[in-house]
């Protein structure tokens, strides 16, 4: 038994990549699924191929169309789970799409589209589904709750090529922390991953060497290497783990350990304001001479433009 039988899991951006992977997994454990992506038909096709390997595998599965970050297709999505399975246990955001460039000429729109997609996309879910599970809470209806974000480590360190999507990433982490410190009153867990994978998004432009599958062996960035981890995540044996940040590839997960704040320096003369004369003398015990500024970002290719 893997704690998922029967669980309904609603996945967004699924018909594809990381998602895909996700479901089939959720599915092959147990887990009803309901697979969201984009109202286009490329995307469409691969929603119903999906869908449809599900239930040829013997598993339940439902194809709900829509931007996931419009809140009227997500109010849809919601419904139409609602509707058919009748509750919902488990939600992973995941849908989104890059638009590379350095902050020197992203335009407006890149930006904008980036965000929307990423961190609006997450919030419009995140507040559907916590707001769902409180209301049952309240009612005294027993509730299962797991919710799932998509990061990238673009959010740690920044990412100089991808300004719009390392800014909605860190969002993203910092939003799902607050949903974990409100849910973890109801039993419900909110966890972020940081994957890497070979998929659509990842084998066009600066990344499509990195993430090439070897002549032979084991492929460290199939997305199939970082779907266990969301299945682990929803099941019941991980019910303890919420607040937590996941890099996960290949055959590695990394738990991301919480940003230290080093000591205090406090103003030598006192409770008073700072004076530049001050602070450069008491901040040169940590600029020293070992000091080097921080310019070592995510380890990606910088596109170019
Ligand atoms: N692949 C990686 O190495 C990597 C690394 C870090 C983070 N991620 C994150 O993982 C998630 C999945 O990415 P992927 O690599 O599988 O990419 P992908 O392009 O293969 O899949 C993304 C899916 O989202 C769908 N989508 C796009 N816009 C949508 C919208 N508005 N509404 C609903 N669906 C939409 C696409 O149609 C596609 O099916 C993304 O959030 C991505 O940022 C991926």
């Amino acid at each position: 038994m893997s704690g998922l039988d029967g669980k309904v899991a609603v996945v967004t951006g699924a018909g594809r990549g990381l998602g895909r992977e996700e479901v089939l997994d959720l599915a092959a454990h147990g887990a009803r699924i309901v697979i969201n992506d984009i109202d286009l038909p490329d995307a469409a096709e691969a929603a119903e191929q999906t869908a449809a390997e599900i239930r040829d595998a013997g598993g339940e599965s439902l194809v709900v169309l829509g931007d996931c970050a419009d809140s009227q297709h997500a109010e849809a999505l919601m419904r139409k789970t609602l509707d058919t399975y009748g509750d919902i246990n488990i939600m992973v955001n995941n849908a989104g799409f890059l638009r590379d460039k350095t902050i020197f000429s992203m335009t407006d729109e890149e930006f904008d589209s980036v965000v929307r997609v990423h961190l609006r996309g997450h919030f419009i879910n995140m507040r559907n589904v916590t707001s769902y599970w409180r209301s049952k809470a309240k009612a005294g209806e027993e509730i299962y709750g797991r919710l799932i974000s998509t990061s990238s480590e673009a959010a740690i360190y920044g990412s100089a090529g991808q300004p719009n999507y390392a800014a909605a990433k860190s969002g993203i982490v910092a939003m799902t922390m607050g949903a974990a410190q409100l849910m973890i009153g109801y039993g419900v867990t909110c966890n972020v991953l940081m994957p890497r994978a070979e998929t659509d998004m990842t084998s066009v432009g600066p990344t499509a060497e990195m993430f090439k599958a070897p002549a032979e062996g084991f492929h460290h960035f199939d997305p199939a290497n970082v779907a266990p981890l969301v299945s682990y995540l929803s099941s019941e044996k991980a019910a303890h783990i919420s607040g937590e940040v996941f890099i996960v590839w290949g055959n590695m997960v990394n738990v991301l350990k919480r940003p230290t704040i080093l000591p205090p320096h406090v103003n030598p003369a006192g409770e008073e304001k700072w004076s530049l004369d001050g602070l450069h003398e008491s901040l040169s015990s940590h600029f020293n001479e070992d000091y080097k500024p921080v310019h070592d970002g995510f380890s990606m290719p910088i596109p170019q433009g």
